[in-house]
């Protein structure tokens, strides 16, 4: 068995040093879990008026407070950790998401497909989709909006995630309903970590929740406060790709139908 969790929490928009401090005294709830998620943009809140705002709070992975947190906060641990941040790269921000563990930072995935108003402030995403291999599993990142676009669950299905972590500031429910089928669909468990708190024109919806691979919600945190779940898994269970004796959901792709897809 091993054990996957999420850390539900209220960023506060542009204020760095305030949610580190927010995420440390969550941390500890959390620390029997191997794998913990945590939301998008953790390290600056969202609903930013302007570019220049988002600019003002974003960091360089390198020369990073937050990354540098997250990574001790992974050593002290001893669990991996995926985490939302605004990311500046350059003169350009991405809203990436970083896996770092008990060995430091691993890597990244970039936010592909950008809502609302991401579009003004956000390039989208060329860290392409990753799978990274942490041992007891196979991971990979989604952020909030991807989770519409059910190529990017089949790729790193395809790729050999066990584990796909959902970094998200969810507005709506519509995730509640789809993602048990994407769930279903590669077999494999899904974190979706949620904020929650309003900010400007924005309510974030909280609900953060547990997806495995049998489309069933394990766990799922109240819509409105800070929630810290660790659940215990069976990974077999997302290595088994068979829904009858004879269908397998991916050998039996016939992808030469799909070229309308291209
Ligand atoms: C979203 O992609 N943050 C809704």
């Amino acid at each position: 068995m091993n054990k996957i969790g999420y850390i539900q929490f209220q960023p506060i928009l542009g204020n760095l040093d305030a949610n580190i401090k927010k995420i440390q005294a969550l941390f500890p709830l959390g620390e029997k879990a191997d794998l913990i998620v945590l939301p998008e943009l953790a390290s600056s809140g969202y609903n930013f008026a302007t570019r220049d705002e988002a600019l003002k709070c974003a960091e360089e992975i390198t020369k990073s407070k937050f990354v540098e947190f997250i990574i001790a906060s992974a050593k002290k641990q001893n669990q991996y950790i995926v985490a939302g941040m605004n990311e500046k790269d350059g003169d350009t921000l991405f809203n990436t998401g970083i896996l770092v563990g008990p060995q430091g930072f691993i890597g990244k995935y970039q936010k592909i497909h950008l809502f609302l108003n991401e579009k003004d402030i956000f390039k989208p995403g060329e860290a392409g989709l990753p799978v990274f291999d942490i041992g007891f599993c196979k991971t990979s990142i989604l952020i909030c909006f991807d989770y519409i676009f059910p190529e990017v669950w089949r790729i790193v299905g395809m790729k050999g995630a066990d584990i796909v972590c959902h970094a998200s500031n969810l507005i709506t429910t519509n995730a509640q309903k789809c993602i048990p089928a994407q769930a279903f669909m590669n077999k494999l468990f899904i974190v979706t970590a949620n904020r929650y708190g309003t900010e400007g024109d924005i309510t974030f919806g909280g609900n953060s929740f547990i997806t495995n691979p049998d489309a069933q919600i394990i766990d799922q945190a109240v819509s409105d406060k800070d929630a810290v779940s660790v659940v215990d898994i069976d990974i077999s269970e997302a290595r088994n790709k068979f829904v009858t004796s004879r269908n397998h959901v991916f050998i039996d792709r016939i992808p030469s139908n799909y070229k309308d897809l291209i």
